[in-house]
């Protein structure tokens, strides 16, 4: 693979079965010399801040990066109106597996930077450099935009997976998790930045990650400790995703997170349109939905590109294949 730049990222994320296959399909494209890993900020979420951030530490750990720091998320953006998504992801948020993954004892939560705190350091030293890819609540990046107006604007791009546009929601009818989660939040960023990639749900729901997938890429080197946990994880994530009925009677479970990183390495796999992305935060019934006119008559503005259609088959090749550098 050549790449004319190296991406720049920081990773806004709240692991998470498909956050933990994010990450390790980043980390690959690390390995490869293709990409640059320059922070993660990790955030409240699917579980607690706490245990995202160990979560993000463990990962790095087992692939050997424990040199790239780990921000500590800010907490209390749903405000306890819905609830954390342990039931699908596990109790730690990686598929109850975390007591198998080598703990870093170079990381504290309490001795952490605020992931906020890096946000705005990063982006000021690198203006038009850095690239977010945001896989979890907005929560961080809306705090950094608090604390630090028009920051956001200095990142590159923003590349978000949240929202829903024809598709129906998870969380309710009409809303996706991490923009309902903290829908203040996501407001705040959707009314800062134009420079904003929104990967939906519409989208989402057709990237089915099975275990015959996790198979071919531990067969590699099954001993290896990553293989093994991309197989265990996978498992644990069918279970759930079946339970909950996230995909239909195939035996599967859907990487949301991971097509972020099919925008930045393979964009040839996405079609975009450019819209007004606003996000609903008073409905009685909508809040947290993504909202863009799709009326014919001029439009005067726009904040995001968002992602309309995918090539699965490709995405999930390209996925199967990048991990398989990562346990060789
Ligand atoms: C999003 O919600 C979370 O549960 C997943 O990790 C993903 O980021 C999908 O709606
Ligand atoms: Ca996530």
């Amino acid at each position: 693979m050549t790449i004319a730049s190296k991406p720049k990222i920081i990773l806004d994320t709240d692991p998470g079965g498909d956050d933990c296959f994010a990450l390790l399909w980043l980390l690959s494209l690390v390995k490869q010399g293709v990409a640059e890993l320059v922070a993660i900020t990790s955030v409240d979420g699917n579980v607690h801040a706490r245990l995202t951030f160990i979560a993000a530490g463990k990962l790095l750990k087992l692939c050997g990066y424990n040199d790239v720091e780990v921000g500590r998320g800010v907490i209390g953006g749903s405000a306890g109106k819905i609830a954390d998504a342990g039931e699908i992801h596990g109790a730690d948020g990686m598929g109850n597996l975390s007591h198998t993954l080598p703990d870093d004892p170079q990381r504290a939560y309490e001795m952490a930077r605020g992931s906020e705190e890096i946000l705005i350091e990063q982006l000021q030293a690198k203006p038009g450099e850095i690239t977010i890819v945001a896989i979890a609540p907005l929560t961080n990046l809306a705090a950094a935009e608090r604390r630090s107006p028009g920051v956001l604007k200095l990142a590159k791009e923003i590349v978000i997976m949240g929202g829903a546009f024809q598709a129906p929601g998870n969380v309710s009818s009409e809303a996706e998790f991490n923009i309902a989660y903290d829908s203040r939040a996501a407001q705040q960023v959707f009314s800062s930045c134009d420079n904003l990639i929104v990967m939906p749900l519409d989208i989402t729901r057709q990237l089915i990650f099975t275990p015959e997938l996790a198979a071919q890429v531990s067969a590699v080197n099954p001993t290896s400790a990553i293989a093994r946990f991309i197989v265990d994880l996978c498992q644990f994530m069918v279970g759930t995703a079946l339970k909950f009925r996230e995909v239909v009677g195939e035996s599967g479970f859907l990487v949301h997170d991971a097509v972020t990183l099919a925008y930045l390495f393979y964009p040839e796999t996405l079609l975009f349109r450019r819209a007004q992305v606003e996000i609903e935060t008073q409905g009685e019934w909508t809040t947290g939905k993504t909202v863009i006119d799709r009326r014919r008559q001029p439009k005067t503005g726009s904040n995001a590109w968002v992602a309309m259609e995918v090539d699965q088959q490709v995405v999930l090749t390209a996925l199967v294949e990048d991990l398989k550098f990562l346990i060789i």
